[in-house]
C-alpha cells in the first residue's frame, strides 16, 4: 500500500496524462484542419505517447494495490489561431506536467518511498526529452516556419516520426 496522499497524487496524474494526450489530439486535429499532416502525425503520436504514460500510472498504481479512480477529462483549451500556438502551448504544458512529476516526487520524498520515487525517476527523464522536443520545435519554426517551401519540408520531416513503445516496463 502506498502513503494516501502519493496515491491519490498518482491517481490524479492519470487523469493529466489523458488530459495531455486530448490536447495533442487538438494539436493534430488543427494541424490536419490546415493541411500540415506531418505536424499532425508528430502530435498523433505525442498523444498516443500520454496514452502510454497515463497506462504506466495505472499500472503503478495497480501493483501496488491501490484502486484507480478515473475521472472527467477537461476539454482542451488551447487557443490555436496560428500554425506557431500549439508549439508554443505544447512547451508550457510540459513545463506544467513537469512541476506535477516534481510535485509527486516531493510527496514520496516526503515519505521515504523508494519504491515510487525510482518509479518516477523515469518520467523525470522523460520530462526533461518532452520539454527538450518541444523547444526543438519551436526553433525549428522560427527558424524554417515562415517560408512555404521550408515550411513543407519541416512538415515532410515531422510526418517521418514513427511511434516507439515506452522503455519503462513495470
Ligand atoms: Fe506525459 Fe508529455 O508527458
Amino acid at each position: 500500500m502506498l502513503d494516501p496522499k502519493v496515491a491519490e497524487l498518482l491517481n490524479t496524474q492519470v487523469n493529466k496524462e489523458f488530459y495531455s494526450a486530448y490536447l495533442y489530439l487538438d494539436f493534430a486535429n488543427y494541424y490536419k484542419d490546415q493541411g500540415l499532416d506531418g505536424f499532425a502525425n508528430w502530435y498523433n503520436i505525442q498523444a498516443q505517447e500520454e496514452r502510454d504514460h497515463a497506462m504506466l500510472f495505472i499500472q503503478y498504481l495497480q501493483n501496488n494495490g491501490e484502486k484507480v479512480t478515473l475521472e472527467s477529462i477537461d476539454k482542451p483549451d488551447a487557443v490555436l489561431a496560428g500554425f506557431e500556438d500549439p508549439l508554443k502551448a505544447g512547451l508550457e504544458h510540459e513545463q506544467f506536467v513537469t512541476s506535477l512529476i516534481h510535485a509527486i516526487y516531493d510527496a514520496a520524498y516526503a515519505q521515504k518511498d523508494f519504491r515510487t520515487m525510482q518509479f518516477l525517476d523515469w518520467f523525470v527523464k522523460e520530462q526533461g526529452e518532452e520539454e527538450k522536443n518541444a523547444d526543438d520545435l519551436i526553433t525549428k519554426f522560427n527558424l524554417f516556419g515562415h517560408d512555404s517551401r521550408s515550411l513543407y519540408m519541416l512538415d515532410s520531416e515531422l510526418a517521418a516520426r514513427v511511434y516507439s513503445a515506452p522503455s519503462l516496463v513495470l
